[in-house]
């Protein structure tokens, strides 16, 4: 496949994708506030309506196209699985497996990864971020276009969150916990240079990804490590400061459950712990539109997260100063705004009593 083929396809997918998230979505949005002026039972309104719109074609259609935009952009003729499947020796050649330095990731080839991990191909992508060892780049490819608005400026969630996430705090041992491809620990390591950080996942593919680039960069204080967030091999109070992006919503309940006890378990006395995920939907519109990416995009826990009721779940582990607040996907898209679709960003933060 020639490389131009490749990006005219891949472009044309995210078009199409910015099509559906603006027009196609304020069309559907339209749409909803008419059906529910027909609702006579005051009190249901919002959810009547959104039973109405599930018979109408546009929201067939935009669930058709969510799906199988997702879809090609994995598994089309110019997909991101073909394209790097037909590149894999020269992508593997850019990991430097042979020097055992400090950044080589600590990686456990028999280990066995949780059944939820290896249910379903998470986000469409075939075979998941752990069965094939080229997996880290084609969901470091696919990262680029998850926020289809963001265009290039793709990276600037995670910083933003970073600055949100520590404001004025200095830390100096800091836990990424389903790291990925180092995308949201990179921001840790380069706002506290003087601290360590450690980066973990499930996905070795991901790992040697993170590492490579870790390796590529200027920074010297970071560790990757393939580890299960709910049971590390971290000492207690190992740092003060853990964080997660997008990490809790791909668990189950029960393991978010013990993702919450083990950061508990790992944090120093006043030790913060920070998430980003998707939990506050303000609407039943939304909320519907949420569930339903949920199953189009093979995320089976997304709405669990959604509807834990996680105020409840910290406080009973001991956890204080517990807020939940509303993160804008962009600089320049208000939580708030109801123009566009886009994910219910969430900061989960809560600390360690003591210290
Ligand atoms: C949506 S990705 C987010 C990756 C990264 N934090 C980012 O923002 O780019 C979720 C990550 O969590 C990892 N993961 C899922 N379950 C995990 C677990 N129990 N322990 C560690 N990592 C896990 C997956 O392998 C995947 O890399």
């Amino acid at each position: 496949m020639y490389q131009r083929d490749f990006d005219a396809a891949q472009e044309f997918l995210l078009a199409a994708k910015n099509y559906w998230t603006t027009t196609m979505f304020r069309t559907l949005r339209a749409t909803h506030i008419e059906l529910m002026a027909d609702v006579k039972d005051s009190a249901r309104k919002t959810d009547q309506a959104v039973d109405a719109l599930q018979t109408k074609t546009l929201y067939m259609y935009f669930a058709w196209l969510e799906r199988h935009l997702q879809r090609m952009k994995y598994t089309g003729r110019y997909g991101l699985i073909p394209f790097h499947a037909e590149r894999r020796d020269s992508l593997l050649e850019t990991i430097e497996t042979d020097c055992h330095d400090d950044y080589s990731p600590e990686l456990h080839p028999k280990m066995r990864l949780p059944t939820y991990y290896k249910l379903m191909d998470t986000h469409q992508h075939p075979g998941g971020l752990w069965a094939d060892e080229i997996a880290g780049f084609v969901y470091e490819f696919g990262a680029r276009s998850t926020t289809p608005l963001m265009g290039d400026a793709h990276n600037e969630l995670h910083r933003r969150f970073t600055d949100f996430a520590t404001g004025e705090a200095e830390f100096s041992r800091v836990l990424d916990m389903g790291c990925g491809f180092g995308k949201s620990t990179l921001p840790f390591i380069t706002r506290f240079p003087n601290a360590h950080v450690e980066g973990i996942d499930l996905s070795a593919p991901c790992l040697k990804v993170a590492a490579q680039t870790a390796r590529d960069s200027e920074y010297r204080n970071v560790h990757y490590r393939q580890m299960d967030a709910q049971d590390t091999k971290y000492d207690d109070e190992s740092f003060d400061l853990v964080t997660s992006t997008m990490l809790l919503h791909e668990l189950p309940t029960e393991a978010v459950n013990r993702v919450l006890d083990e950061a508990f378990r790992l944090l120093r006395p006043g030790g913060h712990m920070v998430h980003l995920d998707f939990h506050i939907i303000p609407d039943e519109f939304r909320r519907f539109l949420h569930y339903g990416h949920a199953v189009r995009n093979n995320e089976p826990f997304m709405q669990d997260l959604a509807e834990m009721d996680l105020n409840a779940v910290l406080s009973a582990k001991g956890f204080e100063n517990i807020t939940f607040s509303q993160f804008a996907e962009s600089k320049n898209i208000d939580p708030d705004d109801n123009d566009v679709w886009r994910f219910p960003w969430t900061v989960i933060s809560a600390r360690v009593p003591g210290g």
